[in-house]
């Protein structure tokens, strides 16, 4: 993470460098999808020049999860898979660039325990298609939430990094856009007195889960202190997310960049979206960058 650190500010402020001041833009489709697409291409090592791409398969994949249609997120599916096996293709011709991506297609090797083609494909699959589409919303949930808190605008422009980084946890608690997860039982069990039978499939319901009244009391009050130890946005157990660490840090740095270019307002033209069912989080987020203005009142 922390080599890593340096080439995600950089993509933080090449995104936020396009926002001219006063005019409304999206954080959803403008910022955090460009943000999200442009960072896990940096680190993969995936050719720039694949943004368009991804963030069309990105529009089609929120498309396809809305309607629900299991044929249509097959075809989606289908064409990710597309996309990454391109990726790998190209890194086991001559001269493969150095990357992460080809690290991975190295241990193919046949020196090495073999990873199939169809496997390569799914480690990746696992470390992209959720990464992209839930940074893009939950960079969509920070702001929207900065917006309507602007008093917590200046003290977290100011926090060094542990505070940021609970302050982000607590607003993405408060709004969780990475809604749910299944699980099969195995066998018969109860869960919370609710009896469930062998072969069940549970859905594991984050947003309402870190909302629970029992839990968080008021649930929209922010308190990351008081609430880190049951935040349950990267989930918890044996499926806890690996990528924690580095959702943690895109978003702290985009966090960061976003507070240091200005005051973040929402517009005034349009109005917040949000995501349908089963989505969480909005859709788009119309804000206003406004330049910072110092406590003497000039803007800076
Ligand atoms: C952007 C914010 C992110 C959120 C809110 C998030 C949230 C979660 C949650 C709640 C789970 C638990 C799933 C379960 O219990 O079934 C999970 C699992 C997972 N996440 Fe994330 N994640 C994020 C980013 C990432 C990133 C950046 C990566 C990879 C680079 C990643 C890779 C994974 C993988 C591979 C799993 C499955 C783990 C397993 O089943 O053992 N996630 N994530």
């Amino acid at each position: 993470m922390a080599a890593l650190a340096p080439v995600i500010d950089a993509v933080a402020a090449e995104v936020l460098a396009d926002v001219p001041y006063g005019v409304e833009v999206d954080a959803v489709g403008d910022l955090g999808a460009r943000f999200a697409v442009q960072a896990q291409s940096c680190w993969l090592g995936w050719p720039a020049d694949l943004e368009p791409t991804l963030l069309a398969w990105m529009d089609d994949n929120r498309e396809a999860a809305r309607l629900g249609d299991p044929v249509r997120m097959r075809e989606v599916a289908e064409s990710f898979d597309a996309i990454i096996t391109r990726l790998i293709s190209a890194r086991r011709g001559p001269q493969p660039p150095e990357d992460v991506t080809t690290e991975l297609v190295r241990l193919n090797a046949p020196s090495a325990a073999t990873l199939s083609g169809a496997c390569l494909v799914s480690i990746l699959r696992n470390w992209t298609g959720g990464d992209l589409g839930s940074l893009a919303l939950c960079v969509g949930a920070i702001v929207h939430w900065l917006a309507t808190h602007p008093a917590h605008q200046e003290d977290l422009r100011r926090a060094v990094d542990p505070e940021l980084d609970a302050a982000i946890d607590e607003i993405l608690r408060i709004d969780d856009p990475f809604v749910s997860n299944r699980r099969m039982t195995t066998r018969e069990t109860e869960v919370g007195g609710c009896p469930v039978r062998a072969h069940q499939q549970v859905v594991l319901h984050w947003t309402e889960a870190n909302r629970d009244p029992e839990i968080f009391g008021n649930p929209n009050v922010f308190s990351p202190e008081t609430n880190a130890a049951n935040n349950l946005v990267y989930g918890t157990g044996p499926h806890a997310c690996p990528g924690r660490p580095l959702a943690t840090l895109e978003l702290r740095l985009f966090t960061r960049a976003l507070l240091q270019r200005g005051r973040v307002e929402l517009s005034t033209l349009s109005t917040p979206v949000r995501e349908l069912p089963p989505l969480g989080g909005y859709s788009s987020v119309p804000m206003v960058l406004h330049a910072k203005t110092s406590p003497q009142g000039d803007a800076s």
